[in-house]
């Protein structure tokens, strides 16, 4: 008997693979396709907050002329930018630390009571938006402990909810969401963001 397969078999198992790998390769070509939106998920009854917090935080980027005042500096540009001024292309690429004052109201210059430490960086070309993630660090009479942020913030929208992922000292163990709205924009080089915090898990 013959055991090789005969040239037909063999070209319906290659077009069979060929289609498989076809079929399955559609999708990522497709991301940005838009396909038709779906209602929400229903969501339990959003609780009530165990706590709720309102700060504010000044950010003073370096700009080439203001090393003294400023409290965040480009660290990592595009091959296009430079770590003086932001790069083009809505700041695609550019990686800012910072270390901002935690106020209580919008005032730069009122007591601290806390620093506001981490980074963000522009991960879009498109759109003005943001990745950040860092902690609010507490060592006033009020407060001694951490919480630690992180999330999407597209800088465009009015409101952005970013994730409060835990905390510590006084905020044990905290999780909940933080609405950030942009309080003041001035130019390239200060911006003040206002700061709702809601937290849905309290230890204390
Ligand atoms: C730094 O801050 C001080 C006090 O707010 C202000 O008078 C001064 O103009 C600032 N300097 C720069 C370079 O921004
Ligand atoms: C940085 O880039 C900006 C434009 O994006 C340019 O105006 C500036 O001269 C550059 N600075 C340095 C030090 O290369
Ligand atoms: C917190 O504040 C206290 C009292 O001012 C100080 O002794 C301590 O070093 C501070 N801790 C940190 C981590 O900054
Ligand atoms: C953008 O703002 C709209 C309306 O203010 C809000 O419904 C939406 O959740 C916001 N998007 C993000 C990512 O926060």
């Amino acid at each position: 008997m013959d055991t090789k397969p005969s040239s037909t078999t063999l070209l319906a198992l290659s077009s069979f693979l060929l289609l498989f790998f076809l079929a399955n390769s559609q999708p990522s070509h497709d991301q940005h396709h838009n396909y038709p939106r779906k209602p929400r998920p229903q969501r339990r009854a959003i609780p009530k907050p165990c706590k709720e917090l309102v700060f504010y935080f000044h950010d003073i980027i370096y700009n080439g002329k203001n090393s003294r005042n400023a409290t965040a500096a480009i660290v990592g540009a595009p091959a296009w930018g430079n770590r003086t001024i932001l790069a083009g292309q809505n700041h695609f690429g550019d990686v800012v630390v910072f270390d901002d004052p935690i106020t209580l109201d919008n005032n730069l210059h009122a007591p601290a009571v806390g620093r506001a430490q981490g980074m963000y960086v522009y991960d879009k070309k498109e759109v003005f938006t943001a990745w950040l993630g860092f902690s609010f660090v507490f060592n006033s009479t009020e407060h001694v402990g951490t919480l630690t942020f992180a999330g999407a913030d597209p800088l465009m929208n009015k409101t952005r909810d970013v994730s409060v992922v835990g905390g510590t000292g006084d905020f044990f163990m905290a999780r909940g969401i933080a609405t950030l709205m942009t309080d003041a924009f001035e130019g390239e080089v200060y911006f003040r963001l206002r700061v709702d915090i809601k937290l849905y898990e309290c230890w204390w």
